[in-house]
């Protein structure tokens, strides 16, 4: 059998291109390579642990899944589902707990961060973030997470997690491994120090930006010193943010990239810049409006995608409770 591969995109807003470049390409990339059965979801719960407004979450469910299916995720190669249809994902999360030490989960980054970003709301949910997200790995036996590098510490904090339920309980889950593209890291258009985030649109470029849009704000993106098109992480963090972005998008290397504008300044580079990310968002973006208007179809997509996922993880949540001798009949 084909080894499993899972992911999830959290419903809390718009997709910007460092989700895109970051994971959601490389899904597409991966479902098309046929070495995985793949299982991509909506991590809906995980969303509650940021302020949320319950009316706008089924529009933001929904527009994840629109943003699978425009991007490429295709239905009939890989599992589409909603986080919270499948209740072995609280399960297991709950009974992961008692094996997932606080001072682990208390040394991750993004809870540290989101704990100064949300200081009025630090709930448990954040804290836990990093034992659901694991449940949600280990639950369809994944051994392959393609994630941003952001994620990276979490996937860790999993393989730690399995490697001592199994030597504690006898060997029950995988230890999954993150996979990352060259674009792991998409820095902010205002700031190339922060990364590329929902929480701070200003320096976001959403996939459902209109190529006025775009232009303009490729036009506004903060450059360095200098006028050479060089990438140089450390003395031209945002000239190397645009080309790694450039190369994201053609599918290139950054030093390629650099070749291609050897003689040409930053305006003629991030002209190009613009129209090349315009040209490969259009389809994208013309079947989204598509899909837009057939919700009754991209809902069906998900009913049957919850049906497989529940299969599995019905069947892997019981193994478990098996193993910990919580099964009488
Ligand atoms: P989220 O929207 O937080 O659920 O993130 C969805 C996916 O996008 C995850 O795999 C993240 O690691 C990835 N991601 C988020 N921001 C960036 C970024 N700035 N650069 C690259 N990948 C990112
Ligand atoms: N934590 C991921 C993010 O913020 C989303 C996510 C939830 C996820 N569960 C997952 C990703 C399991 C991969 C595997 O981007």
């Amino acid at each position: 059998m084909k080894p499993a591969l899972i992911s999830g995109i959290q419903p809390t807003g718009k997709l910007h291109i460092g989700n895109y470049l970051g994971s959601l390409k490389n899904f597409v990339e991966l479902q098309n390579s046929e070495k995985y059965r793949c299982y991509f979801f909506i991590a809906d719960l995980h969303s509650l642990t940021e302020d949320f407004d319950p009316k706008e979450k089924p529009g933001q469910i929904l527009t994840v899944a629109l943003d699978y299916l425009s991007a490429g995720i295709d239905p009939k190669k890989s599992i589409v589902f909603v986080q919270s249809k499948i209740p072995a994902h609280s399960e297991l999360a709950i009974i992961l707990n008692n094996f997932s030490p606080t001072g682990e989960l208390k040394r991750m980054t993004q809870f540290k961060d989101k704990s100064e970003r949300q200081a009025e709301n630090v709930n448990m949910g954040l804290f836990d973030y990093p034992v659901l997200m694991a449940s949600d790995v280990f639950l369809y036996d994944a051994a392959v997470v393609p994630v941003g590098e952001d994620q990276v510490q979490h996937l860790e904090l999993a393989r730690t997690l399995a490697r001592r339920f199994n030597n504690k309980f006898g060997k029950t889950f995988m230890e999954p491994k993150p996979f990352l593209t060259e674009a792991k890291r998409i820095m902010s258009l205002d700031n190339p120090e922060k990364k590329m985030s929902k929480s701070s649109p200003a320096g976001c470029l959403f996939l459902d930006d209109e190529p006025e849009t775009i232009r303009e704000k490729i036009k506004r993106a903060v450059t360095d010193s200098g006028h050479e098109v060089k990438c140089d992480p450390e003395s031209k963090p945002a000239i190397s943010n645009l080309i790694r972005i450039y190369a994201g998008f053609m599918n290139e290397t950054t030093e390629i990239v650099e070749k291609k504008f050897k003689n040409k300044g930053y305006g003629d580079f991030k002209k190009d810049l613009a129209e090349t990310i315009i040209r490969s968002l259009t389809p994208f973006q013309k079947k989204k409006k598509e899909l837009i208007k057939k919700s009754a179809a991209v809902k069906k997509v998900l009913a049957a995608g919850n049906r497989k996922a529940g299969m599995v993880a019905g069947q892997k949540i019981e193994e478990v409770k098996e193993q910990l001798g919580l099964s009488i009949d």
